[in-house]
């Protein structure tokens, strides 16, 4: 996406030792690109949320994995591996939920494994083999969310041709930031966004505020303000308010896992929003790469729910009237404060899912209609 006249995404190299990335901690205040030149770097940048979001959790492993090639990796196949699996197991525990994140290892291990198959370590053959396959992470990463785009803009024009004026916007509401912060490039819940608004459809985007981190509020909000769609912060609460209002027509969210029947598992308080989107008879839409399609799980009630520092929940960060950075302190000091990352909607709360091959049901059934190809153990 364009920032001040560059194209940028989220994810690049700058030269073959050292990975880029936006610096998502500093928005909206602040544009900042990080170095990234060892796997160690970006197990943190992982872990420490430089950057985030399902998509683009991915495409980091995989060059994660491809740093893992670099000067560090011993010279004997059996190093080698050994090397190479215990990279892949840091990486693998940064973060537990979002299943881009093991998506992004195992295809880079996979190739690497291939090669570590003969008799000696062909230290440029793997470094070459993790660099294209990380490249091709990335941007499939990129057109699979440019397809949901192109999907997800039928929906909201169907919903725009059925309006009394046709100069209203389409309100769509949308929780946590499914931007394209949050991939190599143009989002799930935004991409449909993005395309209809490039297509000239009026849209206008209420972002739930998404407390603890407030994704909504710096990243959503500072994607949408740059690409001029209009758009209004809320707090977490006000979703089922402006729905009894009348005030919403959709609402779109992105996911970190999606089970093989449907259940959507997404940032915190999505399934309060789908709660009340049912209550008032208002679609609502999960959108995502089929990366993001856990087929070994069918429940979502496994999916593992990441739980982070209380200190997220009992402190507000943001600029001071003096423009420095501030934390503060919201709760009495002593007070406990749980952080539960994310939550699950079961697959009848959904209206559909809208992948990079179109609408699907959000049932086993319609995923598997959509990717036939995909053979269960
Ligand atoms: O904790 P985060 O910021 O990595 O959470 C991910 C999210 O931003 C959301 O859950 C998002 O809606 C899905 S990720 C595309």
């Amino acid at each position: 996406m364009r920032v001040d006249g560059t194209w940028f995404r989220t994810i690049w190299l700058k030269d073959e030792s050292t990975v880029q990335i936006i610096d998502q901690r500093h928005l909206p205040h602040d544009f900042v690109v990080e170095d990234i030149r060892s796997v160690e770097e970006m197990c943190m940048a992982i872990k420490d949320m430089h950057l985030r979001g399902a998509g683009l959790i991915g495409c980091a492993a995989a060059y994660g994995m491809y740093l893992a090639c670099l000067r560090s990796l011993p010279c004997t196949k059996a190093e080698a591996k050994e090397h190479l699996a215990i990279c892949a197991q840091r990486l693998l525990a940064t973060r537990p939920t979002a299943v881009n994140l093991r998506v992004g290892v195992e295809r880079v291990q996979a190739v690497l494994d291939k090669l570590l198959g003969g008799s000696e370590v062909d230290r440029e053959a793997l470094q070459l083999a993790a660099r294209e396959e990380a490249k091709k992470v990335t941007d499939e990463d990129a057109s699979f969310c440019e397809h949901i785009g192109e999907a997800g803009a039928k929906i909201l024009e169907e919903i725009h041709r059925k309006k009394a004026k046709l100069a209203e916007p389409v309100n769509v509401l949308t929780h946590c930031n499914a931007g394209w912060l949050a991939f190599a490039d143009w989002g799930s819940a935004l991409s449909p966004v993005y395309v209809a608004h490039n297509r000239g459809l009026p849209i206008h985007v209420w972002v739930d505020e998404t407390r603890p981190r407030n994704q909504g509020a710096s990243l959503t909000a500072w994607e949408l303000a740059k690409h001029g769609v209009p758009h209004t912060v809320i707090a977490d609460n006000a979703g089922g308010h402006l729905m009894r209002r009348g005030l919403v027509d959709v609402v779109i969210t992105g996911a970190d896992r999606v089970t093989r029947q449907g259940d959507a598992c997404n940032k915190i308080g999505t399934y309060l929003k789908a709660l009340a989107a049912k209550d008032n008879e208002i679609p609502f839409y999960v959108a995502l790469p089929s990366s993001t399609i856990d087929w070994q799980m069918k429940d979502g009630a496994e999916i593992p729910i990441e739980q982070r520092g209380d200190e997220e929940v009992k402190y507000a960060e943001g600029l001071g009237e003096d423009g420095k950075r501030r934390k503060v302190l919201l709760t009495p000091a002593a007070s406990p404060a749980g952080n539960w990352a994310f939550d699950v909607t079961p697959a009848r709360l959904l209206t559909g899912l809208i992948t990079e091959r179109g609408l699907a049901d959000s049932s086993e059934e319609g995923l598997r209609k959509l990717f036939p190809e995909v053979k269960l153990a």
